[in-house]
């Protein structure tokens, strides 16, 4: 007889056979879509939180520098590699400006002068893509996925956008406080993190720990995605360091800028 499963994690419910799914439930979701269901229709909708900020860390100068010089870089800026990669049916959604990211990351790297970029989540690859453009020719960016770019399904990347070393792919799990000390060197020498990695509740606040003991170089300038996502908004909330919510200007499901390593303002 075939092993069956029956999980229960945190929001919902999975029936198993052999590893194939035969029955799936969110009940989180549903009850909440059923006590509270979302004032409007959208093609896609998350619930979320908002809360004070006056009790929360409040931004740096430094920060509201780089997020100004950046907003008015990504004004405009067009992604010439993203644009002949995307898919034609995915370029308005990914591609809009504010509400997609892509823009803001290349001018967050611009505006930041980061020339070593560190990102944990390459997937498709458009974020590297991007944050290379912005780290310009003498930029290097090196990416971290658990998933090798030559086995993604939906790559976006080639060969060419390694063979100068300008573009780098680990398939370490930063989360892991082994891996991060093996990658250490690159890591401290970062000008800017981009984490997008599983936003599970788990991994970002391990990854977020374990940069913590890294001796950097320069304090580096950390951003992070999804934080008005439901499994991001502790993290987020959490974080001590001078930080500044940009969402409006870049991910819709909410972009992070996190002063690391500064002190309280
Ligand atoms: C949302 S996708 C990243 C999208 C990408 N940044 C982009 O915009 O093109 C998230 C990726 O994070 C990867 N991931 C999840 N946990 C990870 C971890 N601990 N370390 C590295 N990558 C991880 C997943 O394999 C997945 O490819």
């Amino acid at each position: 007889m075939k092993p069956v499963a029956v999980q229960v994690p945190g929001g919902g419910m999975r029936i198993a056979i052999g590893g194939k799914t035969l029955f799936r439930w969110n009940w989180k979701r549903n009850v909440l879509a059923a006590v509270m269901p979302p004032p409007f229709g959208a093609r896609h909708v998350e619930y979320s939180v908002i809360a004070s900020t006056d009790d929360a860390a409040q931004a740096s100068g430094r920060l509201l520098d780089i997020a100004l010089r950046a907003i008015q870089q990504a004004r405009g800026l067009s992604l010439p590699e993203l644009e002949r990669r995307i898919p034609a049916h995915d370029l308005h959604q990914l591609l809009h400006w504010p509400g997609g990211h892509y823009q803001l990351l290349a001018a967050l790297a611009a505006a930041a002068n980061a020339k070593r970029i560190v990102e944990v989540g390459t997937a498709e690859g458009y974020s590297a893509l991007a944050l290379k453009q912005g780290a310009g020719p003498d930029g290097r960016v090196t990416t971290f996925d658990l998933v090798g770019w030559r086995d993604f399904p939906v790559s976006c990347l080639e060969e060419a956008d390694f063979a100068d070393g300008r573009l780098v792919q680990h398939t370490d799990n930063l989360a892991d406080p082994a891996a991060m000390r093996k990658h250490e060197a690159v890591l401290r020498d970062a000008d800017l993190i981009f984490f997008d990695a599983a936003k599970d509740g788990v991994t970002e606040p391990k990854l977020l720990e374990n940069l913590r003991r890294v001796p950097f170089a320069r304090p580096p300038v950390l951003v992070l995605d999804d934080i008005r996502v439901w499994n991001m908004l502790k993290t987020w909330r959490e974080i001590r360091d001078p930080k500044l919510d940009l969402t409006s200007f870049g991910h819709w499901t909410g972009t992070g800028l996190v002063d690391w390593g500064a002190a309280p303002v």
